[in-house]
């Protein structure tokens, strides 16, 4: 049977990490197919070759869009199996006979545990966030939705030091329309040397970015400052910037540590730093970076969240 894997994020990234065997892979699917990913080649979905034994193991949390773009390529839903399945409260998939014997048996247990349930919130009837924006981890993004409805007396510039792809950039620009965000990240992945002993699926996934790929995404791009390169050299020239609102999302410890040390010294009162990972026990170094900081400079005022990766809000 031909396996192929939509997508050449994260979420591939961590199948591959968690024991697919990446020979097993027949190709990576990516609308904006370019290359390899993991040594395997990537192709557009298109290219899918229907005829015969095949399933596609969606490794991302477009669900609905895939549904149709798979659709379009003359791929039934019935050949998808969707990785990222318990973030909603229906699960998508039927049928996980074909998976059996193909995927890690962890994995297979964590997409059939019962879905997680949320309440949508009925305070925010304009808000700029669309459904796409949500999808990923509805408590992170809807709680950074509120704050930033907070912080109107509080001056200062918005950044993020991890950006990626720019999903939560996106989300900062679209709340924060009227400041400058500051986008903090090499867009050609983490420094080799902090991530030494990281999955390679994880590692490589983050490679999979660029500026022009955040900047695209962003409702306000004028509004955007990037500060391409190594954190905290790109910091430099910035020690008199005040800022309202911080996405600190650099997954290793080192980074995640430069990040609070230039950071929280120039928090406006009343502003607040995400602290993303802090829970999340793929990344112990996020929590071990808050813990060396505090020790130094004494407790901070926050509050954990029960998103999907355990983000710590930092109140100031
Ligand atoms: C998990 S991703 C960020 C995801 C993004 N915040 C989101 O929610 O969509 C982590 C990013 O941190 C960046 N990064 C980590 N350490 C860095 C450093 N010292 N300097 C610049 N970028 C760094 C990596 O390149 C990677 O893109």
């Amino acid at each position: 049977m031909k396996i192929y894997v939509w997508g050449t994020g994260c979420a591939a990234g961590d199948l591959i990490d968690m024991g697919l065997a990446v020979e097993r892979v027949t190709a990576f699917l990516d609308s904006e197919a370019h290359g390899g990913f993991l040594g395997r080649p990537v192709l557009r979905p298109e290219a899918v070759d229907t005829d015969g034994e095949y399933l596609v193991l969606v490794a991302s949390r477009r669900a609905q869009e895939i549904v149709r773009q798979a659709a379009a390529c003359g791929i039934g839903e019935d050949r998808l199996l969707f990785l990222r399945n318990n973030w909603t409260l229906t699960d998508r998939n039927t049928d996980y006979g074909k998976a059996r014997d193909l995927l890690p048996s962890s994995l297979l247990a964590s997409l059939q545990t019962p879905p997680r349930v949320i309440r949508p919130l009925s305070s925010t009837p304009d808000s700029p966030l669309t459904e796409r924006d949500l999808e990923g981890d509805y408590v992170r993004v809807r709680t950074l939705e509120l704050l930033c409805a907070g912080l109107k007396d509080v001056p200062g510039a918005a950044a993020e030091l991890g950006v990626y792809r720019g999903g939560f950039a996106r989300c900062l620009n679209a709340l924060l329309p009227e400041r400058t965000l500051y986008l903090f990240d090499t867009f050609e992945g983490f420094d080799p040397a902090e991530a030494r002993g990281e999955g390679s699926g994880f590692v490589e996934a983050h490679r999979n970015t660029s500026v022009e790929t955040v900047l695209r995404l962003l409702p306000h791009p004028e509004q955007a400052v990037v500060r391409q390169g190594l954190f905290p050299a790109t910091a430099q020239g910035l020690e008199a910037e005040r800022f309202a609102l911080v996405s600190l999302d650099a997954d290793l410890e080192e980074s995640t540590y430069a990040g609070l040390g230039f950071f929280l010294p120039r928090m406006s009162p009343g502003g607040y730093v995400l602290l993303h990972d802090y829970l999340n026990p793929k990344l112990p170094g996020v929590r071990r970076a808050l813990e060396r900081y505090e020790a130094e400079h004494g407790r901070l005022r926050a509050v954990p969240l029960c998103d999907v990766n355990g983000t710590l809000v930092i109140s100031l």
